[in-house]
């Protein structure tokens, strides 16, 4: 099956808290990624809690609902050849200590929680996301 074209970011509460939406979308930009839909928010607790299901089991789940739910984020939908797999090597790894340098994680992540961004990982959850987020009237 062909790569798909989309992919869903969160600009997380600790870039936010730190003054770095705009270097962030800086990156994003540089990388030639267009943005399809985007907005400045707070999720709720059920919110958080919802979007991280896949999660529930984990020993981290009440903090990074915690985390996630802190401060406000930025919700995108960036779209590109292949996006989930680009936008996840523009990122890093889920651990700033493990991500390649130059990537958003290891200039602007703290710790393997508040690790400033999300990317899909998948095409399927890419969309999953993407409806999580955003109306059809709100794509462009
Ligand atoms: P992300 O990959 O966007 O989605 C799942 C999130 O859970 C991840 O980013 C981190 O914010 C968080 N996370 C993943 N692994 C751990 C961990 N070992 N300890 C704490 N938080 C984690």
């Amino acid at each position: 099956m062909a790569a798909g074209n989309i992919t869903l970011t969160m600009i997380k509460p600790d870039a936010v808290r730190k003054n770095n939406i705009g270097p962030i979308l800086g990156k994003i930009n540089e990388a030639g990624f267009r943005i399809r839909a985007m907005k400045y928010t707070q999720l709720t607790k059920a919110q958080a809690e919802a979007f991280y299901a896949v999660h529930a089991e984990r020993p981290f789940y009440a903090d990074l609902v915690a985390f996630m739910t802190s401060g406000p984020i930025v919700a995108a939908i960036l779209e590109k050849d292949n996006a989930v797999q680009e936008f996840r090597k523009l990122i890093g790894s889920t651990n700033p200590k493990d991500a390649a340098p130059g990537t958003i994680r290891q200039l602007f992540a703290e710790d393997v929680q508040n690790n400033a961004v999300h990317g899909s990982d998948s095409d399927e959850n890419a969309n999953i996301e993407a409806d999580f987020h955003f109306a059809k009237t709100e794509r462009f």
